[in-house]
């Protein structure tokens, strides 16, 4: 594990890692980015929608790979990611669609689902930069605790905390699907640079845990510990359960890239 840094606060952390993401685009313009969803990396995406727009950054040739789907969700739903990251990252970054990819979460196609993903992955020459954001009991992507730690793109199904943590998101509880398929804690891993984001005070423990704890499946999130460049950014009360020495303050952060 590379860096933990506390932050005043999602702005500052998105700014932070608007910076580097549009410098990389900016020495490579065929960038391969890693998608999150959740209201964590959104004001990454509203920061390099700044910096394309302001800074005149050709994103034509940027990919983007998402992290998971819900299964059986029309992809049309407004809470399908198939959506979410359209509206949120596509149009907000005026990327290619066709080089914007989400993984199926048909119910019909699911067996082959995970290892096309793989395989697109791989054909467009790897992940360089993953975003991530952490649920509540230590979930990167929808890697519910249990998930190997060498697993690949899957079906996988939810547990009650994520399904009761996303109802916020749907009408009732009951529409929020059981399933979902997502790029496992092994792709994860393949990326070449991950940024782990985390704020509030009810990340705390699964943060503690994913810094600080064993590399276990029971948190997936622990499993960036093994990977040898990962940016944790958190403001004061997602770092509530570190100890001082675990990271660093950072103050006018874009400065400090
Ligand atoms: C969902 C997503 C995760 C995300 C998590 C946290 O379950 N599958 O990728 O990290 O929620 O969401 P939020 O950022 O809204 O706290």
């Amino acid at each position: 594990m590379s860096e933990v840094f506390v932050v005043s606060g999602p702005a500052e952390a998105g700014e932070y890692v608007a910076e580097i993401l549009a410098r990389a685009i900016t020495t490579n313009p065929e960038t391969v980015l890693g998608l999150a969803t959740g209201s964590t990396p959104l004001p990454i995406y509203a920061a390099l929608a700044e910096k394309v727009r302001t800074e005149g950054i050709d994103v034509s040739r940027v990919s983007g790979f998402a992290l998971d789907e819900y299964v059986g969700i029309d992809p049309a739903h407004d809470q399908s990611y198939h959506h979410v990251i359209d509206a949120e990252v596509t149009q907000t970054l005026g990327l290619n669609p066709e080089r914007v990819h989400v993984p199926s979460g048909n119910p019909e196609t699911l067996e082959s689902a995970g290892t096309a993903y793989e395989d697109a992955i791989r054909a467009a020459g790897g992940v360089d930069w993953q975003i991530l954001g952490i649920g509540a009991n230590g979930h990167i992507g929808f890697n519910e605790p249990g998930s190997p730690l060498d697993s690949l793109t899957r079906r996988v199904p939810l547990t009650e905390q994520t399904r009761e943590d996303n109802a916020r998101f749907f009408e009732t509880i009951d529409e929020v699907p059981r399933h979902a398929i997502t790029q496992g804690v092994g792709t994860i891993l393949r990326a070449g640079h991950l940024f782990l984001l985390a704020f509030g005070a009810h990340k705390a423990d699964a943060v503690a845990r994913a810094i600080n704890g064993p590399i276990s499946p029971e948190i997936p999130a622990s499993a960036i510990q093994s990977h040898p460049h990962v940016t944790v950014l958190l403001d004061a009360a997602a770092a509530a359960g570190l100890a001082p020495a675990d990271y660093t303050v950072v103050e006018g952060v874009v400065s400090a890239v």
